[in-house]
């Protein structure tokens, strides 16, 4: 953005645009809006009781420079945050997933350095603060592996130790770990925003067959799976069928509902729009599965939008 004074045009200074990945309850999410007023704060949190906490706090403390994304982390990085924008980072208390065998839930590893370095600014940085000594090492490995960022672990700010984790730690005489991830060199792998597509249908004809039973289907596509659950009749006179199907993509999980109902034209199939969900290649693939399977019964397609 320009502004002009008399005749010369200057580049606005853009605010400082900082996320925070796991707020909970948003308290130390206000106090950084408080302490930073001129910056933008995104926060991420994947528990809708904790975003709904935290919402009531702003709300109550009439903060007015953050900005709330209710699901995962690695979905909001890669397509609500532009590249090379991020000023900082905060993860304060990442859930530390103790058992080697979950180990792989972590946030913090090599693959989202990768990523993260794509999305920070130059000499931008990621800020950890954490009760847990493993995983403060492992992080820092991972950082480190990740050939992107170098890693420096001073004490803790006084107020990254004031967020409800913390301050619970604290009573129990917990020690506290931080460390400062600053991005070096940025990952060449361009992570572009999750591709979109116009929602998957198609039509055809012939009679939708009862359903006595339905057997839980797996079908895989490149860079996930899709997992048709069960099928439910649809009540009403028409008659119809919903496919419960949940779907792993690449930073994106979606449960969702397909349909196959009668329409004027012939049997619809696509997807429900309950849930508000995403086209993706795997809604693709899970839709071009059903109508599949429903030619496999004898019927036939009019049309098909995918
Ligand atoms: C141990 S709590 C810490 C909360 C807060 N930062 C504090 O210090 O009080 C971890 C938080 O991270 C959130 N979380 C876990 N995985 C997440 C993810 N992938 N994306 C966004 N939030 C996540 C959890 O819902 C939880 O609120």
């Amino acid at each position: 953005m320009l502004i002009r004074l008399g005749e010369t045009e200057f580049p606005l200074p853009e605010a400082p645009q900082v996320l925070e990945i796991g707020f909970g309850d948003g308290r130390f999410t206000a106090q950084v809006a408080r302490l930073y007023p001129d910056w933008r704060i995104l926060g991420v949190e994947i528990s809708a009781g904790s975003v709904a906490r935290a919402l009531k706090r702003f709300r109550r403390e009439g903060i007015t420079n953050v900005r709330v994304y209710h699901g995962a982390a690695g979905f909001a990085l890669r397509n609500l945050v532009a590249p090379k924008s991020l000023h900082q980072v905060y993860v304060n208390f990442p859930d530390p997933w103790p058992k080697s065998k979950h180990q792989e839930n972590r946030l913090l590893q090599r693959n989202f350095f990768r990523r993260l370095s794509t999305r920070l600014a130059t000499g931008g940085a990621l800020l950890l603060t954490t009760d847990h000594e493993e995983y403060w090492k492992f992080a820092q490995a991972e950082g480190l592996a990740s050939g992107l960022f170098e890693v420096e672990t001073p004490p803790p700010p006084e107020h990254h130790l004031t967020t409800k984790y913390a301050l619970k730690w604290k009573e129990q005489g917990r020690w506290f770990y931080h460390a400062v991830f600053r991005k070096v060199s940025e990952d060449p792998t361009p992570w572009p925003p999750l591709a979109r597509y116009p929602m998957p249908h198609a039509l055809l004809s012939g009679t939708l067959p009862e359903l006595k039973s339905f057997e839980k289907t797996v079908v895989r596509f490149e860079g996930g799976t899709a997992v048709l659950l069960e099928a439910t009749r649809t009540l009403g006179p028409e008659g119809g069928y919903y496919f419960h199907t949940h779907l792993e993509e690449e930073d994106l999980i979606q449960d969702l509902l397909l349909e196959a109902r009668p329409s004027t034209h012939g049997l619809y199939v696509g997807v429900s729009r309950f849930g508000a969900p995403l086209s993706t290649v795997g809604v693709k693939a899970a839709v071009e599965w059903l109508v599949g399977w429903l030619e496999g019964q004898g019927l036939q397609v009019l049309q098909r939008s995918y």
